[in-house]
């Protein structure tokens, strides 16, 4: 995944791709492009949909999307990276025979119709160099990205806050996975150079340096999806809200795992799993926090070090990891250069982020992939990623 072969994006960027795909593919001229990008979470992983506290940065991998008006009765979608195949749809709520892949835009676009923005029907082409299903957020920068160059196409614009929820919507609605609002919120929200501190019940955030003397962020992909992923994530919600009801027994104010504290948990005889579900949230929040503080502060490696924490509370409390990234967590943690890593994202399998020190993240990636396939037999990949802006309309005029 190293840029100058990059397999995810191998014939320029998505916006260019985006662009050309849409006159191959629809013969049309692009009246609107947007582009919207992935994520990394740093810390503070399934704590958003209890509202508590995460720290991720939009990076430089995006989604794109080039539109044009079509005078039919359809929404056509080609999806570059999937051999130009092309979904249709009408846009106005969930048809049966929409294949996955699409359900984003149909979404998006069924859902901006619902709240009377105009869009018309339109051909769209998606190019995207986040890689898919690896926990980076590839589904909410194709949200965010059809969301923005839709609002242009109709001549309308949304407040970004409101492009972050919808498209959460869409993702629960039509992709069927009941998500939290962290990945859309660095997708729509990202500042270059910086994570952001998200709290996730006030949705305020706080832009976090992440200076490039202090630490680099590599992002190494196990190569590994589980199935059970969708699943198990919509288990864990419902754990965390048992859990509340429990809490709320003792202390009505507990109406988020947000409001619980360790003593609390400990004292309210929940059954173990619950108990240690909602532990590694008390625990994750408390993290994330000082992580933040200590970036501002200078000490990269102390933010390192609870990224390690972290890991260990996911990998055992919350039981969202898996014996690959555990494993690449284990390597990365020996690695010359590298200050912390920890799976990122919702897990079973998927990617796992490190923080390196900088100008050491070239080597460290191939240390870890390269022991990675001694031990495992397995190939993992790896990107240094920076810290990037977040969703844009793009100029299209300018070519
Ligand atoms: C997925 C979801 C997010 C978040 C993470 C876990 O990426 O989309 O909302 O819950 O899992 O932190």
């Amino acid at each position: 995944m190293h840029k100058a072969t990059d397999p995810h994006d191998p014939a320029g960027t998505p916006i260019r791709r985006a662009r050309l795909g849409l006159r191959a593919a629809f013969g049309r001229e692009p009246a609107a492009v947007a582009a919207a990008p992935g994520r990394v979470n740093l810390i503070g992983e399934h704590t958003d949909y209890n509202l508590g506290f995460v720290l991720p940065m939009a990076i430089d991998r995006s989604a794109a999307v080039a539109v044009a008006p079509n005078a039919g009765d359809r929404c056509r979608v080609a999806a570059l990276d999937r051999d130009a195949a092309v979904a249709s749809f009408a846009g106005r709520g969930r048809a049966d025979g929409t294949p996955p892949w699409a359900r984003y835009a149909e979404g998006v676009v069924s859902l901006l119709r619902a709240r009377g923005v105009p869009v018309p029907m339109f051909d769209a082409a998606l190019a995207s160099n986040v890689p898919p299903g690896g926990g980076l957020s590839s589904s909410a920068a194709v949200e965010v990205a059809f969301a923005v160059a839709l609002c242009s196409l109709a001549g309308t614009t949304l407040d970004p806050m409101s492009i972050a929820l919808l498209s959460q919507r869409a993702e629960h609605e039509f992709a069927g996975v009941p998500c939290g609002l962290m990945d859309q919120l660095a997708a729509v929200f990202g500042r270059r150079g910086h994570a952001l501190l998200i709290d996730c019940r006030s949705v305020e955030f706080r832009p976090v340096p992440i200076d490039p003397a202090l630490a680099g962020v590599l992002v190494v992909d196990s190569g590994v999806r589980h199935d059970l992923a969708s699943g198990e994530y919509a288990k864990r919600r419902a754990e965390c809200e048992r859990a509340v009801a429990e809490l709320a027994k003792a202390d009505p104010a507990v109406r988020s795992l947000r409001d619980a504290t360790e003593d609390a948990i400990n004292r309210a005889g929940l059954d173990p799993t619950l108990r240690r579900r909602a532990r590694h949230v008390v625990r994750e929040n408390a993290r994330t926090i000082e992580a933040a503080r200590l970036l501002e502060s200078g000490d990269a490696p102390g933010a390192g070090r609870l990224m390690l924490e972290s890991h260990v509370s996911l990998r055992d409390d919350y039981e969202v990891s898996c014996p690959e990234l555990d494993t690449l967590v284990e390597i990365a943690a020996t690695t010359p250069g590298v200050l912390g890593a920890r799976m990122t994202g919702g897990g079973f399998g998927g990617c796992a982020v490190a923080l390196v020190e900088p100008n050491r993240a070239e080597a460290a990636g191939r240390a870890i992939v390269e022991n990675y396939g001694r031990r495992t037999g397995q190939q993992a990949r790896w990107m240094a990623v920076e810290p990037a802006n977040g969703a844009s309309a793009v100029e299209t005029r300018a070519g």
